[in-house]
């Protein structure tokens, strides 16, 4: 794509807003990936010159117009960087994918669709694409009061879009508020489940929250799949970062997923290592909030 003075801009930010708090839309000119991209795929984005690259996903597109919409919750210091640095106009590095396996798009029935957070923007595609061949699709989101986000895309694309939103206390941590959020999910999910026959049920969102979830789903015996988030490196499988233990065998799930069966995942494992790099990933927020208030920014 060619800017006003000539210069060539391969992936350019073609809009970006703040659709909720802390959650940044980005749309995105890209192609390749708008042209072969399927509902359950991703993405892996290097927005920065040093910085590090992260799987986002895919939630609209247009093949004939080349661009992707991304939907990214500011957690640490690169969504945090892209969301105060970046300006429509400007160019992300690299946009490589579409990445990781589509999926399965069967006539499963009646599916719940549960998106914890930002994890309801991927869900997005696929439950849209499931309600499109047939299948009757409940959606339901579970976030924080001011984190609610396509509500309306969601109201036109399925059966019923249910949303469950969590006041912040602001005398608690959020770390604290977070659980408040595990519970509305389950007692929901509970509800739901005990009141409706349900032929699937289909989650995204932070691993301890799908563990809840499941661990709810379990006692109904019916089917759950999971988009899994392990940490990515590359996303096209040379490096087994993101691997996980499914039904006792080592899946790397940018390659093998990310979605898989939720009874045969390795909860415990998967928790631990997303956690692995936590410390490290507290001091580079840290530091890049340093240099914001070094500059006045905040
Ligand atoms: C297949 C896939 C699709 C995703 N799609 C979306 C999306 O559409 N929108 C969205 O907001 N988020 C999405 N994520 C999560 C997103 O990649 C992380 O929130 C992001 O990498 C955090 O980076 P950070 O530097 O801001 O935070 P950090 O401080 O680096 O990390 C905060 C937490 O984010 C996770 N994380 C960090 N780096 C990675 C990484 N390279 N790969 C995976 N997880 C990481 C870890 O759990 C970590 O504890 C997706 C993750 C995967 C694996
Ligand atoms: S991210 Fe490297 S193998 Fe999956």
């Amino acid at each position: 794509m060619f800017t006003n003075s000539g210069v060539f801009i391969m992936y350019k930010i073609l809009e970006k807003k703040e659709i909720a708090m802390r959650n940044t839309w980005y749309k995105i000119y890209a192609p390749h990936v708008a042209k072969k991209v399927q509902p359950g795929q991703f993405v892996i984005v290097r927005a920065f010159p040093n910085g590090e690259r992260i799987p986002l996903t895919p939630i609209m597109w247009d093949r004939e117009e080349g661009w992707i919409v991304l939907v990214a919750f500011t957690k640490g210091k690169t969504t945090m960087k892209m969301a105060m640095e970046l300006k429509e106009g400007d160019e992300i590095l690299n946009v490589a994918g579409p990445l990781g396996n589509p999926a399965p798009m069967e006539k499963f029935g009646k599916i719940l669709a549960i998106g914890a957070y930002v994890g309801i923007a991927e869900v997005y595609p696929i439950a849209k694409a499931w309600q499109e061949i047939g299948n009757d699709v409940t959606t339901l989101h579970v976030t924080f009061e001011p984190m609610v986000i396509l509500k309306d895309y969601f109201e036109k694309a399925v059966s019923r879009h249910i949303v469950e939103p969590v006041k912040i206390d602001q005398e608690k941590s959020f770390q604290e508020n977070t659980k408040n959020v595990t519970k509305a999910l389950t007692a929901k999910v509970k509800e739901l489940l005990d009141n409706e026959n349900w032929d699937l049920v289909f989650m995204v969102g932070p691993p301890g929250d799908q563990k809840a979830v499941f661990e709810v789903v379990k006692k109904y015996g019916i089917p759950m799949k999971v988009d899994l988030h392990p940490i990515m490196v590359d996303g096209t499988g040379m490096c087994g970062a993101c691997r996980v233990t499914v039904g006792g065998e080592v899946k790397f799930a940018c390659v093998d997923g990310p979605e898989f069966d939720a009874y045969l995942v390795d909860w415990d494992e998967l928790i631990h290592r997303v956690g692995f790099y936590s410390k490290l990933e507290k001091l580079a927020l840290e530091k890049y909030m340093e240099e914001l208030k070094a500059k006045g920014v905040i």
